[in-house]
Parts: C-alpha cells; structure tokens; sequence
C-alpha cells in the first residue's frame, strides 16, 4: 500500500518506488513531517519530532510542557504564523479579531485510490484510480474555525507526490487568507545546494546553483505570471548531486501567476523549503462556508542524481499532466511566418510559404502576429479579433482554403488577454484593461491587459474567438501574451477583495482556455509568452506545447533548452529552425529536434542546398518522433559544467534506440573528449551507423566515445543514432 497508517504511533507512510515520505500526529496534534527521502521500511522514527537545541527563549506548547516539542524548531508538515514557529509560514489567516495568529491541529484524515481535480484550476491526474493513491489531512485552528485539508497524491511508480491545499472557513465571520502556500517541507539538514532557473525576454530558465545558507533565499514572480525572470522550478540537492548521483528534491508548481519558492535556513541548521502563490499582493477575503484551493506542488525525490529528477519530472508531465488528442497522437510539423515575415504578409505569401513549405514536407503553416484589425506593427489592433482585408483579401476563408487544398493544415495566433490603446475595442470598452482608478497604467508593447477577472471582457475574447474557430477549420492556436501585469485591480472587485486580483486573473485566463480546450478538443493549442515567459506545469495542462523562447539562435538555445529540461519534457518545448546565420541548417536542425521541432523562416528564401538538409531533417522528425519526445533525456555535457560544447542523448524506453547530439560551440580542441553514454541494456549490442561500429551497451557507458574530432569546429553538429542488433 503506497499509503499506511499506523494508529498506534499515528504516523502515516507514503512509500514511491524511489522515496518514503512520513508525517506524524504529535500529541499536541501538530502535524509534524519525520521524513522524506529514500525508501525505508519501518513505520515510524522515534525521536525526530523536537529537534530541540538551546533556542532563543524557547518557546513551547503547555500541553505537553518544556520537554515536548517546540514550533520553533519542531518539523511542522504545514508551518502557520503567529504560534511560536519563527521560520517562513505556510499559512497565515486574519481573523475577525483582527490578529493572524495561525496554528491548526489534526482532526481527521482518509485515504483514497485516485485522485480529485481541484475546481478551475489545472492539475496532474491519473488516467486510472489505480494509477495513484491519496491520502487528505484534515487541521483545524480552534479559535479561528479555519480548517485546512492537506492534500497528498502518491504515484507510487513513478516516485512522484503530489501536494496541495484547502481551506475552508467554518466559522461565523469572515477571515482573510494572508498566505497559503501549496507545500511545506521540513528537512533536517542545510547541508544542500539550491537550484532555480533565471532568465529574461530571449534568455529563459538559466540554471542557477548555490549552497543554501543561513537565511531565506528563493525565488518569486509578482509579475502576474510566472515569468522568464524565474520559474516556478526549484531543486533541493545533496552539494555533491551531479547528473548521476546524490539525493535530490525537485519541486514544481502546477501554476502560471505570481509565485513563491522560497528556503529558509535557520539558527538549528535545518531547511524550510515553501512553494505556493505569493503572499506578496495576496489576501483572499473567506466568507462563512467558503472554500478555497491552492494550486498543485508536484516534488520528486531521487537519490540517483539531477538527471534521473529531471526524467522523473519528464515522465510523470508526458502521462499526467499534458492532456487531450495531442498528448500521444504525432503532432504536426509546423511553419510559422513570424521570423520570416513578421507583420509584413498577405495571403499571397502565405500561400506561397504553403507551396514550398509542402514541397519540403512540412504539414502546417501557421500564420503568426498581424493578421487582425489594421496591425501592421505592434501599436494596435489587439482585442480586435476580426480579419484585416487588406491583408487577407476575401477574408480568413479564402486563405485556410488556399492551404488545405495544398494539403496543409492551417494554425494562427491570438492574443487573448490584451488590448491595445488604438483598438474598437479599447474604444468602445475604455475600462476594460487592467488599471487603478485615477492613475495611468504603465504600458508594455505598446498594449495593456485584459481584465480576465470579469466574466463580461472573458465572455466577449471568447465570442470574438468561438465566431473564428466555430466558422473555419482551425487546427492549431498559438495563445500570446506579450507583457506583465502592473497597475492591478479590477473595477468589479471591492476594495477589500483587491488583493485576490492576481490569482482571480489566473482563475480568468484558466477559464477561458479551458473553454477553448473542451470546445475544440482538436486543436492543437501552443503557449506563449514573448518566447518562454510562461513556461509552467499550470499552462501546460491546457497546451501540450509551450514556445521556449524568441531566441531561435541554436547556440543561445543550448543553455534555454538545458535548463527548460531541468523539469519540462521534449515533448512539451516548442523549437523551431530560423534563419538565424550564426550556424549553419544542420546545426539549427540538431538543436530544434529537441523539441517540438518546426521551421520558423522564409522557405521561399532557401537555397537548393538547405532544402535538402530540411527534407532530410524532416525525415528525421519522423523518425526520431517518439524516441525524443516520449525517451528518456541524458544530459551528457551541459552547457552548465563545459563552455565549449553541448551533448545530449535520448534512449528509448525500451533501451532499443538511443539518439546522442553533440554542438560544438567553441575552442573544443582544448582536450581530448571522451564522452560515454547513459541509459543503455549493458548487455545488448548497439550499432551506430554514423560511426560504422557495433559493441556492448556497458562499452558505450563506461568506456565511452571518442567525440574529440566529431563535428569539432565551432558551432558544427553531429548525431550518433544507435540501435541494438542480434549478437
Ligand atoms: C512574441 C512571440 O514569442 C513571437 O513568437 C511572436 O508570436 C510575437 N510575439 C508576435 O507578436
């Protein structure tokens, strides 16, 4: 059973098939975490519940007096605020008194096959109740009459848990939610390396590691969503955890707005580590009887290294969290204008892009930005989702007809959640974008936001939209949203509610794709934001694929795509060769077959050369299809530890095929490079017809290959395909 109670120690048990994971019911009735970490066998642990050294003051709980446990050092599954626990709190709720001291005792709990959705927002799910067990929590703070379910999911063969929240006001009065985060975890220890992934507009998810230290540090979005500037990631590793070894706790949240990851180390040594929506901007107003749901943590715990976290994350998001026909069904290989036209595009070119794009073998062309209102660049037209004749003469339908009669499909872009000053919309809904009474809001793009939080601006994108999608045959959407929000409050939200914006915003854009997706279940739909600036588990539910970044620079991609890898499979990272000249189309090819894969230029402008190298790059993509989005990823060299060159390397599930890709990105003649091979039989024997050898898998892994003078000169690139033979 993944998940046991044992009444008589009143600790609970939840065992993955790489960790174990236990919680106890104190005397006191605090609920105190005793483990996590790789698997053991007994049901209990004596002693770990008072962590007791010579605290400042010492504070204690009088039931059990100065010698039973004290919230301030005590390992509290659920830290509150106010009760004599110092470090950074999960959950805090003013009450009708005016106070926020917090502190919840265990009251009841169940156990369950399966798994519950939470309402209106994304989560992971299980395809079968047997797929994964849960085990709910239930806490109650006495005076305030707060009570709080914790929710936990184990998917026992995956060595993935699942965490979220609920509270629910049972009192008489209203209270105010202050913070209520989605995870708390109390490890023993500070003796770890942090890990988080940095980036900005074209430079995305850059891995960052650095000891943990006394004090808090983490990361945060208050930009509305979870951003380029830092995902809503975190790993917690042993400080020696590389690729193969050591204990790592990797985090992530089922989320796309303003977030926390924060880990507090404190006089004791040991670590707090929360995650959750930021309290920074949020309060949530609980009227007698109201419920309200945080959003989903996912954590995984390896004692096998960063690589094999990063391939528990992989696994876990390709078959419980990416939903619908895409989520298995071979996506189609796509063009998209944007780079090769920008604004600049009529029906005549795209159709002309169709025309070549088809003699290459690509399956759809997607046009991009500006085909809207009278947008010829970025100062306009958003929120005006009607066609721009002039550019598209006859309207919408006489293009889509032009490219499937070309045996294409046929994708375009919205930007949903935006309106621009010089647009009918703006002018006949002057109040309909995010901004505080009397005060200017700032711009970005030239464009401001929507206020998703009202049902009437949802209602009207959504008829604009539907009055598109219901007429033609739309098979794929790329979603925008090309800027933060600043200025935030709603006009419908009363003064006190003016701290739930943010999250009600997310609640409002989750609504209207989740509208989309239920009524066009075959659309393929494609996140964006600027590039990556909400690349997240909670936009992923609704899209299978998220644009990685603007940046299509095969060589600044190495880090993105590195980094992205860190949690997010292949399958989910849309990538696309461009016309960038920095490397040459092989280059740009290896590198976008790590993703979605797709072309991003003008085909028109291709010499006879590189259409060569793009049909066979399209070979390669269909060969290579289930091998790099469903495989398992090695990183062999990242970019992290080696400036001179990137190597990486999928292996089937099966152990049958492998795919290794080296770039070569400068001065690579510094040493001699021995690379050796991850994931493969031992005991099988693999060919590689590039190299024209066949030997045992345990030769490719433990004495490696000579990468040395392949594709050595900078920016040059190399596959080795290999797969097993009879002896
Ligand atoms: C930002 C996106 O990341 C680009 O790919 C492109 O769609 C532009 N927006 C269009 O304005």
């Amino acid at each position: 059973m993944p998940i046991q109670f044992d009444s008589e120690s009143r600790t609970f048990k939840l065992d993955t098939d790489s960790s174990s994971y236990l919680i106890k019911i104190h005397e006191t009735g605090h609920i105190l975490n005793l483990y996590y970490g790789a698997p053991i066998p007994d049901a209990t642990i004596q002693g770990r519940e008072k962590r007791r050294v010579s605290a400042s003051f010492s504070l204690y709980d009088p039931i059990c007096g100065i010698d039973g446990i004290s919230p301030d050092t005590a390992p509290m599954e659920y830290g509150c605020n106010g009760a004599g626990d110092f470090r950074v709190s999960a959950l805090s709720v003013r009450n009708h008194n005016g106070d926020s001291t917090t502190d919840i005792r265990y009251a009841s709990h169940r156990i369950y096959p399966g798994k519950k959705k939470i309402p209106g927002m994304p989560t992971t799910y299980v395809n079968a109740d047997n797929e994964a067990d849960t085990l709910e929590i239930d806490a109650v703070d006495a005076v305030t009459g707060i009570r709080i379910t914790l929710f936990y999911t184990v998917f026992h063969d995956l060595g993935v848990m699942t965490r979220r929240v609920r509270a629910v006001n049972y009192s008489q009065y209203p209270c105010h939610l202050e913070r209520v985060l989605s995870l708390c975890m109390d490890i023993p220890s500070m003796d770890f390396d942090l890990i988080t992934l940095h980036g900005r507009h074209n430079n995305e998810r850059n891995y960052c590691r650095r000891p943990l230290v006394r004090g808090l540090q983490g990361v945060e979005s208050k930009r509305g969503s979870s951003s380029h500037n830092h995902n809503p990631f975190a790993a917690i590793v042993q400080c020696s955890a590389n690729e193969e070894y050591g204990a790592c706790y990797g985090f992530n949240l089922v989320y796309s707005g303003n977030f926390i990851a924060m880990a507090e180390c404190d006089f004791n040594a040991t670590t707090r580590f929360v995650m959750g929506i930021n309290p920074t901007d949020f309060s949530w107003k609980l009227e007698p009887g109201e419920v309200f749901d945080t959003p989903e943590a996912v954590m995984v715990y390896t004692d096998r290294g960063i690589g094999e976290m990063s391939r528990m994350f992989h696994r876990f998001y390709n078959r419980h969290l990416i939903r619908g026909r895409w989520k298995t069904e071979k996506r189609p290989l796509l063009i998209n204008n944007w780079e090769g036209t920008f604004f600049d595009f009529n029906t005549e070119k795209l159709v002309a892009f169709a025309d070549t794009a088809k003699e290459l073998g690509i399956e759809m062309l997607v046009m991009d930005d500006g085909w809207f209102g009278k947008r010829n660049d970025d100062n306009c037209s958003l929120g005006d989702w009607f066609v721009n004749e002039q550019k598209l003469p006859g309207g919408l339908g006489v293009l889509i007809d032009q490219i499937h009669a070309r045996g294409l499909k046929f994708g375009m872009w919205f930007e949903p959640e935006m309106v621009s000053p010089d647009s009918e919309l703006f002018r006949t809904h002057p109040d309909w974008h995010i901004h505080v009474k009397g005060r200017h809001p700032m711009l970005g793009r030239h464009q401001y936001v929507l206020d998703l939080t009202r049902r009437d601006v949802r209602e009207n994108i959504w008829q604009q939209m539907d009055a598109i999608l219901s007429k033609y045959e739309i098979d794929y959407i790329k979603w925008d949203f090309n800027r933060n929000i600043s200025d935030a409050a709603s006009a419908l939200l009363e003064p006190e509610r003016q701290t739930e914006f943010f999250h009600r915003y997310v609640l409002g854009t989750y609504q209207l794709m989740e509208r989309l997706t239920t009524t066009y279940p075959n659309i393929l739909l494609e996140n964006c934001s600027g590039g990556g600036g909400r690349f997240d588990p909670g936009m992923l539910s609704f899209s299978p694929q998220i644009w990685t970044s603007d940046n299509t620079d095969p060589i600044d991609r190495l880090p993105i795509q590195f980094g992205t890898s860190l949690c997010y499979p292949a399958s989910t990272m849309g990538a696309h060769v461009s016309a960038c000249s920095r490397t040459g189309i092989e280059t740009r090819g290896n590198v976008a077959l790590w993703g979605t894969f797709g072309y991003e230029l003008d085909p028109r402008k291709l010499t006879e050369a590189e259409k060569e190298a793009v049909k066979a790059q399209v070979a390669e993509y269909h060969q290579y299809y289930d091998l790099i989005h469903y495989g398992d990823l090695y990183r062999l060299v990242s970019p992290w530890e080696d400036q001179h060159l990137a190597v990486w390397e999928f292996v089937s599930e099966s152990m049958e095929e492998a795919l290794v890709t080296k770039v070569s990105i400068g001065n690579v003649w510094d040493r001699y490079r021995l690379v050796r091979m991850k994931g493969l039989d031992p005991n099988k024997k693999y060919h590689c017809p590039q190299l024209n050898i066949t030997c045992s898998g345990a030769l490719l892994m433990n004495a490696g290959i000579d990468m040395t003078e392949l594709a050595a000169w900078d920016y040059q690139s190399a596959k080795l395909y290999f797969h097993t033979v009879d002896e």
